[in-house]
């Protein structure tokens, strides 16, 4: 294909067809308008392939020299706005390989060689996902460390816990903040494991079937940082899978939703504790809006529009699982879509963890150096509730099965117990002594210590339990961890 060719039909592969593109077709197959956002993965995979043909002798030093100079420029003119992307070009690739050469001439030709855009682009996704996945962590710190502190202020404030929505047991703020640290410390534990997978190199796989030329893939996945904790390359061992799986994504993918599942249910409670009908916490104005029709009203949307967008990341697992079942190896047009929901999914993702961890911990002021406008936590609301629901009704049962009582029959006493507590609309802690030895003689004065919301908090001093000791323990192994 002569220059002239590439000019004239402002195509990358066409000296074959006899009749140009329609507008439509033109449209529906380009994908430059979302796949440029690559742009810089791309120019770093290529960088890295120019660099190994010319070591290997396969194009010369002053070719790579050219290919530098003009990988330079493009990435010059694209950070200044200046570049002009063209839906002729089709894709990202084709749209900075044809200005390279319109750049540099001939050396920019010759960076194709030994390569393929179907290895080109899966390269350039994986190296580019690499990068979210990268920031993506550090927002799930933050994100932690947000929940942390409000943990940490709040470790002896009481509230119901609940099964079914129903008070359960009386248990720590700080403990109920902790059970999110631990989703959030695992989804970070998968996005790691993803990235795993992710950073290897599929280039020199070539269209589908591997080159002729010598390549040194090795040497590429090293430059391109893609190794092993102990700095082995990871390359793609087979070229056809090299080319066509995107079971990278869509793993990442799963761990996005894994993710954004466990912010909806936070998102979940914010908004049910936020409600008039429990007044446990508030979270600032800036995330709140107001209704055009009452004005008393003050609506969580930022939880909403997050339990909202789970099912928008949910949707692109689902879409990008589907993509791949049935493609027949190797490469395949199917693959283009991957993008916009592989893209989507990052966006929806980092933009949440970001606004959770703000509206979390509150967002820090230089002025005070300290951190303001996190969610503010109402301490007797939260109380009153756990007094509500004879949350304590477990404790006095262990306390009769520590005075010998087997559990199911204390279970049962208990039921008693508590049935006569509803008839006379009181706490269990508030009917008297003489009532509850009705139940069971063995009852005596110290059974007031448990059936006390903190007696009852205190007595599960088991690891990983709600007493304040195990939860100040916690935090200190969690800090310690984000350190
Ligand atoms: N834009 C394409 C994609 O996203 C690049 C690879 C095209 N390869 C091909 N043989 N048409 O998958």
């Amino acid at each position: 294909m002569s220059q002239n060719q590439f000019d004239k039909k402002s195509q990358g592969w066409s000296a074959l067809f006899s009749e140009p593109m329609s507008d439509l077709v033109k449209r529906y197959t380009s994908s430059v308008f979302f796949d440029k956002r690559l742009w810089q993965a791309d120019i770093t995979g290529s960088l890295a392939h120019a660099e190994m043909l010319a070591t290997q002798g396969i194009i010369s030093r002053q070719d790579l020299a050219d290919i530098e100079r003009g990988l330079a420029q493009i990435t010059a003119d694209i950070e200044a706005g200046a570049f002009e992307w063209k839906l002729d070009l089709e894709d990202v690739h084709l749209n900075i390989e044809a200005r390279l050469t319109q750049l540099v001439g001939d050396a920019g030709k010759r960076l194709h060689t030994g390569r393929s855009r179907n290895d080109q682009v899966a390269t350039d996704v994986r190296l580019w996902l690499r990068g979210e996945i990268d920031l993506i962590n550090t927002l799930l710190i933050d994100l932690q460390t947000s929940l942390l502190e409000v943990a940490e202020k709040h470790v002896e404030v009481i509230l119901p816990g609940f099964t079914h929505l129903q008070v359960a047991q009386p248990i720590s703020f700080g403990h109920h903040m902790l059970a999110y640290v631990e989703m959030f410390s695992r989804d970070a534990e998968r996005m790691a494991e993803v990235r795993q997978r992710v950073n290897r190199l599929p280039l020199g796989a070539a269209a589908l079937a591997g080159t002729s030329y010598p390549l040194d893939r090795e040497r590429v996945a090293k430059t391109l940082g893609m190794v092993d904790a102990t700095g082995q390359p990871q390359v793609c061992q087979n070229s056809l899978d090299a080319v066509s799986d995107r079971d990278f994504a869509i793993e990442f993918a799963a761990a996005a939703s894994l993710c954004m599942v466990h912010i909806s249910r936070l998102s979940e409670e914010l908004i049910i504790w936020m409600s008039q009908n429990f007044g446990f916490i508030k979270i600032a104005d800036r995330f709140t809006t107001g209704s055009s029709i009452m004005p008393q009203k003050k609506n969580p949307d930022v939880p909403e529009l997050a339990r909202g967008k789970t099912g928008r990341v949910v949707g692109h697992l689902m879409g990008l699982i589907t993509l791949m079942k049935g493609q027949p190896l190797a490469y395949n047009k199917d693959n283009q879509e991957d993008k916009e929901p592989l893209f989507d999914t990052v966006d929806t993702l980092k933009d949440t963890l970001r606004i959770f961890s703000e509206m979390v911990g509150g967002q820090f002021n230089p002025a005070t150096g300290q951190k303001e406008g996190g969610i503010s936590v109402n301490a007797e609301a939260m109380e009153r509730a756990a007094l509500k629901g004879y949350a304590t009704a477990t404790d006095l049962a262990d306390y009769l099965v520590k005075k010998g009582l087997p559990f199911r029959d204390a279970h049962e006493t208990v039921a008693h117990a508590v049935k006569a507590a509803v008839t006379h609309q009181v706490d269990l802690s508030e009917l008297p002594l003489a009532v509850l030895q009705e139940f069971n003689p063995t009852i005596e004065k110290d059974v007031f210590d448990v059936l006390s919301l903190r007696g009852s908090l205190n007595t599960r001093n088991v690891l990983g339990g709600t007493a304040p000791r195990q939860v100040r323990l916690q935090i200190a192994r969690h800090r310690q961890r984000l350190a």
